[in-house]
């Protein structure tokens, strides 16, 4: 599907429109599409009053197209997240116009405007079909956004939804088919970044007994990878994304129901391989280190068991109380080789680590957890602008203590209070005086209920964290 900006050439192949249309305010393409069609009148007929998620699907027959108002409610209460969500409701309408083209009104015709709404109906037109005989019914082919300002914000908020939908056909991936080798082969494909990888002897020679461990009962061969882009003669930004390709627990086993969601415990590694593609698509002259440690979680005869003491690359060693809390375990050595590495000016993390987590928060919040203030400032501002929201956690000294072993320095449970904290605390054990933030995604890195209350966030992987990130990166 491409978006351009709508040019009065374009007018003939318009085959519908989306109309904005305020309780109590009439934007200024609405009163002269008025003056024309008397859509407006007929509308308020049939009980349309422009209300927040009502909408009127016509036909003009004098210009042969379909018209579609919607409602957005009150002018003074419209923000960026009532935008996208009218304009993705309003595109899951109008998508299965057979070659159609559809022209976007907004309200303000202003860029900001252009760039989220642009960004919701990409990221609405995205479904995961490659396994199912029966296709996605999207139909249209070209998206008009009819706006004062110019393309480029167009473009940009295609490329960043763009790298959203292939982070999630990644993480959408069925865990046989998206391994740690998969992620090297489609890491190796992005242009203008470098990849190194890791795999289960550099684990044994470098000392990195975390990713040792969890890895050392999978069939697929583990990796660590590591991904560079941008100028090298400046402090690069360090994203590390956990990448569990499937997570039984090992050991200690999950219980069988909805076990298949942990082909999702990918996600944060599936979002460092998009927001590099980002970057480097759009160029950003930054330099960005993004790490993934990644392996399958299994039960078998040599695995790792609960009561075994791993030592990990910073030495710092941890006694294994389930070998289901095992995210932590690849990030620490993730966490710590590449603060001692590479020197990083802030580290962030990006982890489906706690069940605990979304028990907290819920599926719209990340947990945020850090070291240093100025960075998580920055962090949530970058979550306020993405609309990927954050919420903070604490992991001072009573959940440190929490995690304090009689036989190791940490353990890798805290028991079941506070999990999603003492998880962060372990976490923070492995990045020294680098700032830090760690994202806790288990709540918001998948969803199960097909739509939510967004039809941009189609069931299965959201994406979730690449807008974050971009938006951190480029204002860094
Ligand atoms: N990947 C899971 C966390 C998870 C669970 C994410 C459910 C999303 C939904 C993680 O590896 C895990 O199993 N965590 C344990 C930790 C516990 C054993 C301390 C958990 O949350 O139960
Ligand atoms: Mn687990
Ligand atoms: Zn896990």
């Amino acid at each position: 599907m491409e978006f351009l900006k709508f040019s009065p050439t374009h007018s003939n192949e318009v085959n519908a429109i989306i109309v904005p249309v305020f309780e109590d305010y009439t934007p200024d393409f609405t009163i002269s599409l008025e003056k024309d069609s008397l859509v407006l009148t007929s509308s308020k007929k049939h009980g349309f009053s422009g209300k927040k998620g009502e909408s009127f699907d016509t036909f003009d027959s004098k210009s042969g197209k379909r018209i579609l108002l919607i409602g957005l409610g009150k002018k003074g209460e419209l923000d960026d997240e009532r935008l996208r969500r009218s304009y993705s409701s309003a595109f899951g309408v109008l998508k299965s116009i057979p070659k159609g083209t559809v022209q976007v009104i907004l309200p303000e015709v202003s860029s900001s405007e252009a760039k989220e709404v642009t960004f919701a109906i990409a990221l609405t037109a995205y479904e995961f079909d490659k396994y199912r005989s029966e296709k996605s019914k999207i139909r249209v082919e070209r998206v008009l956004i009819t706006t004062k300002s110019n393309d480029t914000v167009i473009r940009e908020a295609k490329a960043v939804a763009d790298a959203v939908n292939y982070t999630r056909d990644i993480a959408n991936l069925p865990p046989s088919v998206g391994t740690p080798s998969l992620f090297e082969k489609t890491a190796k494909k992005i242009a203008g970044v470098s990849v190194k990888a890791f795999d289960r002897k550099d684990f044994l020679k470098l000392g990195m007994g975390g990713l040792e461990g969890v890895s050392r009962a999978a069939k697929e061969s583990a990796k660590l990878l590591i991904l560079e882009y941008g100028p090298k003669d400046r402090k690069p930004i360090l994203i590390v994304g956990k990448g569990i390709t499937f997570d039984s627990g090992g050991i200690s086993i999950k219980p069988s129901e909805g076990m298949d969601e942990m082909k999702f415990d990918k996600c944060g590694a599936s979002a460092v391989l998009g927001t590099m593609k980002l970057i480097s698509d759009l160029k950003l002259n930054k330099h960005v280190i993004g790490m993934t440690p990644l392996t399958e979680n299994l039960p078998g005869g040599n695995a790792y068991k609960p009561g075994d003491i791993l030592t990990h690359y910073n030495g710092v060693t941890s006694e294994v109380l389930s070998t289901d809390a095992e995210g932590r375990l690849v990030l620490a050595d993730a966490l710590s080789y590449g603060t001692k590495n590479y020197k990083p000016s802030e580290v962030i993390d990006l982890a489906t680590l706690t069940g605990a987590c979304v028990v907290a928060l819920g599926s719209n919040y990340a947990g945020l957890m850090g070291n240093n203030d100025s960075l998580k400032n920055r962090v949530k501002k970058a979550a306020d602008r993405s609309w990927e929201r954050v919420w903070e956690l604490p992991i001072d000294g009573d959940f440190q203590d929490q995690i304090k072993s009689k036989v190791a320095d940490i353990k890798n449970t805290g028991g079941r209070e506070g999990g999603a904290e003492t998880a962060g605390a372990f976490l923070s054990r492995f990045v020294g005086d680098t700032p830090w933030v760690h994202l806790d995604i288990a709540g918001t890195a998948w969803t199960s209920k097909n739509g939510s209350n967004r039809a941009y966030l189609p069931a299965g992987a959201t994406g979730y964290g690449v807008r974050l990130l971009y938006e951190f990166i480029k204002t860094e």
